[in-house]
């Protein structure tokens, strides 16, 4: 059973539940390769401390290592599920988890709640204490932590947008700069490890952590996940930096498509799609240093991934090549044996895991059960010490690489700069840079200021909903608490144009029930009855916060009550100007023909709403970019990313199919205040040989008034391919660019044959000779690749 920290009671009612990369930095040839020595020296002695430890340690000391527990169960408290508050840590229970069970890893705050940087500091201090002078070994403490969208788990940290505002944002820079300033902001409270980033790819609407992602395009997920975990390891991954902390790439693999929808349900992927579209994010990921990696809690062609040999030895580990840590996610070596029946025992369970790959287990609460069995198995022979000894030196190269040994915590003090003016710009910045204006008849936006609004809906007035999951507690329930002097959108608004011209009625309200809520009828017709009086309606729908399994839904239209508002709200002939602020695309075709004015914030973070008020009075000109397909219909669900007879009728021209691929919005829309036009889209050859490079160059004009950035996509489309049906198209580059009124520039992009390839039916990488097509903006070119197809390993 998964449980973050709640009281006994709610414990147990809960169910089970490129050609545009970033330059590296210009160093001289002789600089370079001195850096290179001076690395490859220190992880040779690294290595040999490693050993040295490795020499010494017992099978138990060893097994320890392996573990990771959740900071409740050494909280003092009534159990192992929560902990008194104020909190302090119970000493007789950290020196058995620590000292007699040797545990080697700490993971989680307690009480489901964020602490402050000191807090944070004073609760990890004593643990490295106890690790360090009370232990034979005296190995730190490897403290990990979910500070996902900024540090989201200290009070008073910097609050980015979701990770899918981030790839809406198209910005290469911002995310790697958002998260240098997570990295430091993590540091500043003591934890040297972030669970992040997701790099799971993310098509399904339904699924109840799509924020968490950067949305369903493998290449734009590697992209911005590459520069994620640089800003978080620093470009040459060195993360016992005291500014950097070392990333954790999850969930390892093919998590978020579960063929009903709903979180840690059975999936059945086959390889070669698991190849194509899933595994791309990683191996870059992988390439760009990234030293941990946490596994999928699903269950893929029936198997559970905690147990596939197949997927967290031969292919992470042999064929990636893959050396760092490998976690568990939470309890799920346990689940095996308890929800997954894979193993008729805990003890079992335990064997399947660790043979299967698993480095550190996410025990969370009982944590004898895991390092007796383990102990046991590998005095049967069940485990081999081999493999024992290939786990804990993985963990202590980690741990070694932080520099836990020399600096085992990192004083607050030392960093100044935490909560900065630099860092809230830093994040206002991203979120405004992903806000997606989506609909815009006549030029309803921007409003002007003297406007008499009527600001409406559940998600107007919450900071809540502003941030998402994951801020300063799982669900995000406890973010009103930690996030009052920050704007909510009708503060924001009020401020932007006076509390005078403001009118708030909510119309609908979010009711809550531990972690779960309900929604109900708030002065609905008190707010219509305003709309009557007002100029323009700005109407803020969508979804209160929720993750993992309290997030499944089994209705993706937009709740009923808000469908209600919004028609209510529209038949008053003024005009309304939709917020969406959700974690996923809620279907509003009930309703969307009669907004005049669409926009999606997904959940921007602390600064959303001042970036939102910007954007509405035209402060700032939109830019952002759609990172998934809306969805018009629940049973039209079509990624972008589909075949071609998901477009029969747009083919054959011949059949009405309602069924047929008709998104509301689809990936890469988003417009601006100002026009774009795209011309000469120009190849250096129609026809290329295999080898040669493909160059393409696109002019980009701005053609209103205003000054604005575009992100420039390149899709490409294979038109025949043998075998497997080919893509209808693929993105293979972006670019973001700022135009002034008038300005054109043209972009350049070089692809490979590469770049033009599919993973064919016997899961090997192919690019076939054969005619291509190149898309920009709305320009199209067909080119012939000649020569010999190519086969690679993967
Ligand atoms: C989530 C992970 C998270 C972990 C630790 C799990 O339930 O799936 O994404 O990192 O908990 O909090």
């Amino acid at each position: 059973m998964k449980l973050k920290n709640v009281t006994l009671t709610a414990v147990l009612a809960y169910t089970i539940l490129s050609g545009c990369q970033t330059q590296k930095p210009v160093t001289a040839p002789s600089e370079e390769s001195a850096a290179t020595a001076q690395s490859d020296r220190n992880a040779s002695e690294i290595d040999r401390k490693i050993e040295d430890l490795l020499s010494k340690m017992t099978l138990e000391e060893k097994v320890g290592q392996m573990a990771q527990i959740t900071l409740d169960v050494v909280g003092k408290g009534d159990n192992r599920y929560s902990s008194y508050e104020p909190l302090n840590l119970d000493t007789v229970e950290l020196r058995k988890a620590l000292v007699d069970y040797k545990i080697g890893s700490v993971l989680n705050t307690a009480n489901n709640r964020a602490r402050t940087p000191e807090q944070w500091y004073k609760i990890i201090s004593q643990i490295q204490e106890m690790a360090m002078n009370k232990t034979r070994m005296k190995i730190p403490v490897i403290y990990g932590l979910d500070q996902i969208h900024g540090a989201t788990y200290t009070a008073g940290g910097t609050m980015f947008p979701q990770q899918i505002g981030q790839a809406a944002s198209r910005n290469r820079e911002l995310v790697r700069r958002g998260a240098e300033i997570t990295a430091y902001e993590t540091r500043a409270s003591s934890i040297p490890w972030n669970f992040s980033p997701v790099l799971d790819l993310a098509p399904d609407p339904r699924f109840s952590r799509q924020f968490e992602s950067f949305g369903e395009d493998p290449y734009l997920t590697s992209e911005l996940g590459v520069q994620m975990i640089k800003g978080y390891e620093g470009d040459d991954n060195s993360i016992g930096h005291p500014e950097h902390v070392a990333s954790c790439m999850k969930h390892f693999l093919g998590y978020q498509v579960p063929t009903s929808g709903k979180d840690r349900t059975p999936t059945y992927i086959s390889e070669e799609a698991l190849r194509e579209y899933h595994l791309p994010s990683f191996k870059a990921a992988i390439e760009a240093g990234s030293q941990t990696i946490m596994i999928n809690s699903g269950i893929i062609n029936g198997v559970p991934v905690h147990s596939n040999h197949d997927i967290l030895t031969k292919l992470l580990k042999e064929e990636l090549g893959f050396k760092g840590l490998v976690v568990t996610d939470w309890g799920d070596i346990e689940y095996l044996h308890t929800r997954d029946k894979v193993a008729a025992t805990m003890k079992d369970a335990i064997m399947l895991a660790i043979n299967a790959g698993v480095d550190m287990s996410m025990i969370a609460y009982q944590y004898e059960p895991f390092c007796n069995g383990l102990v046991e198995l590998v005095k049967e022979g069940k485990v081999k010490q081999e493999r024992i000894d290939d786990a804990v030196r993985r963990i202590l190269r980690v741990k070694y690489n932080l520099n836990l040994f020399e600096k085992p915590t990192t004083d607050p003090k030392d960093y100044p700069k935490f909560a900065s003016k630099e860092h809230e710009d830093a994040a206002y910045q991203m979120a405004a840079e992903s806000i997606t204006l989506l609909k815009n008849e006549n030029n309803v936006l921007p409003l002007k200021k003297g406007t008499k609004v009527l600001v409406t809906g559940p998600n107007a007035n919450s900071m809540r909903t502003l941030n998402g999951a994951w801020t300063y507690s799982w669900q995000g329930e406890k973010v009103e608490e930690f996030a009052g002097k920050y704007n909510t959108i009708l503060e924001s608004v009020q401020k932007e144009i006076g509390a005078g011209n403001v009118t708030y009625v909510p119309g609908v309200s979010y009711k809550m029930d531990g972690f779960y809520y309900d929604e109900f009828a708030d002065k609905m017709d008190a707010a219509v009855a305003a709309a009557r009086k007002s100029d323009v309606i700005i109407l803020c729908l969508g979804e209160n916060t929720s993750t993992e399994t309290p997030g499944n839904i089994n209705d993706i239209y937009i709740s009923d009550l808000q469908t209600e508002l919004a028609k209510k709200l529209a038949a008053t002939g003024k005009p309304v100007i939709l917020v969406l602020n959700e974690g996923r695309p809620r279907v509003i075709s009930r309703f969307e023909q009669q907004m005049k004015g669409i926009v999606q914030i997904y959940q921007p973070g602390n600064y959303g709403g001042d970036a939102l008020a910007d954007v509405l009075f035209g402060d700032v000109n939109p830019s952002g970019k759609l990172p998934y397909n809306y969805p018009r219909y629940p049973n039209a669900l079509v990624p972008f990313i589909h075949k071609p007879s998901a477009e029969q009728r747009k083919a054959e021209g011949v059949y009405n199919y309602e069924a047929d691929y008709n998104p509301q919005y689809e990936f890469g829309h988003g417009l601006s205040y100002t026009s774009f036009k795209y011309a000469n889209l120009t190849l250096g050859k129609e026809s290329v040989q295999m080898n040669e490079p493909i160059n393409v160059s696109i002019q980009v004009t701005n053609t209103g008034k205003r000054v604005g950035k575009e992100a420039v996509h390149l899709y490409t489309s294979d038109l025949y391919a043998t075998g497997i049906t080919p893509d209808v198209k693929r993105l293979r580059r972006f670019e973001k660019i700022t135009l002034e009124p008038g300005e054109s520039k043209t972009l350049s992009f070089t692809l490979t044959a590469d770049d033009l390839s599919y993973i064919n039916r016997d899961g090997k990488k192919v690019t076939e000779a054969g005619e291509f097509e190149i898309r920009i903006g709305d320009q199209v070119k067909k080119f012939m690749l000649l020569g010999n197809n190519t086969i690679g390993k993967n």
